[in-house]
């Protein structure tokens, strides 16, 4: 397995306890890696495990066989604080939903994010604002999600994700909710963007417009 990864799931499995007392095996003896400024799709029927094995790379669960290593830092070694910290410097996150906080201007959610970090607010409002802007939502910074369309809370979701210049983004069926336009727009701003930083993008979805903007298609299952 190549050592150059950002990203790397070695061996990694899941097995689900039932209330009923078995277990759902959905990951098996995966291995994944990630190179530098690399786009991956990974694709799979629904219920193939595709949401499960992002929420483990992502660090956001730990699998109950394998390791996930981040540069050469194994994810789930490491305390619960320096994981949380890597996950809100290290990686943005996107989902199918896009999570926006109602009470609050886009670019406020933006800013929440670097907040978390423990990033600047001068210099992280410079770049919310910019990213903002390039998405298409000049004019919009204090518009609530009930005043933006689906497209466009999605692209500020997508702002929010980039905005601490994450090395990994993690998307989870990001174009699930939108309309063909909308859906090539976020996947064109989010692969310039991340390309441009050197960063990587793991995204998991059965959408054939994802698999078609990504550098290598792993199908799961
Ligand atoms: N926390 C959990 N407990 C039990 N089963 C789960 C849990 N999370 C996911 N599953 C099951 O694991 C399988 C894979 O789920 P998921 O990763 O969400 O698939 P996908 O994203 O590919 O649709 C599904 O059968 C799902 O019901
Ligand atoms: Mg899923």
């Amino acid at each position: 397995m190549a050592s150059e990864g950002i990203l790397r799931g070695e061996g990694l499995g899941m097995a689900f306890k039932l209330p009923t007392g078995g277990e759902l095996r959905v990951l098996q003896d995966l291995d994944v890696c990630v190179s530098p400024g690399e786009v991956v799709a990974i694709t799979g029927r629904s219920g193939a495990g595709k949401s499960t094995l992002l929420h483990i790379l992502g660090g956001l669960q730990a699998p109950s066989e394998g390791r996930v290593l981040l540069q050469d830092e194994d994810l789930y070694s490491v305390a619960q604080a320096r994981r949380a910290r890597i996950r809100s410097r290290s990686f943005g996150f996107v989902f199918q939903a896009h999570h926006l906080l109602p009470g609050f201007g886009a670019l406020e959610n933006v800013l929440l994010a670097s907040r978390i970090a423990g990033q600047g607010r001068t210099e992280s409002e410079e770049r919310a604002r910019e990213l903002l802007d390039r998405f298409g939502l000049s004019g919009r910074h204090d518009h609530r999600p009930t005043e933006l369309s689906g497209g466009e809370c999605q692209r500020v979701a997508l702002a929010r994700a980039l905005i601490n210049r994450p090395s990994m983004v993690f998307a989870d069926e990001p174009t699930g909710n939108l309309d063909l336009q909308n859906a090539e727009q976020v996947l064109d701003s989010l692969t310039a963007v991340v390309r441009e930083s050197g960063g990587s993008v793991l995204i998991v979805t059965h959408d054939p417009r994802v698999t078609g903007v990504a550098d290598r298609v792993i199908p799961l299952g």
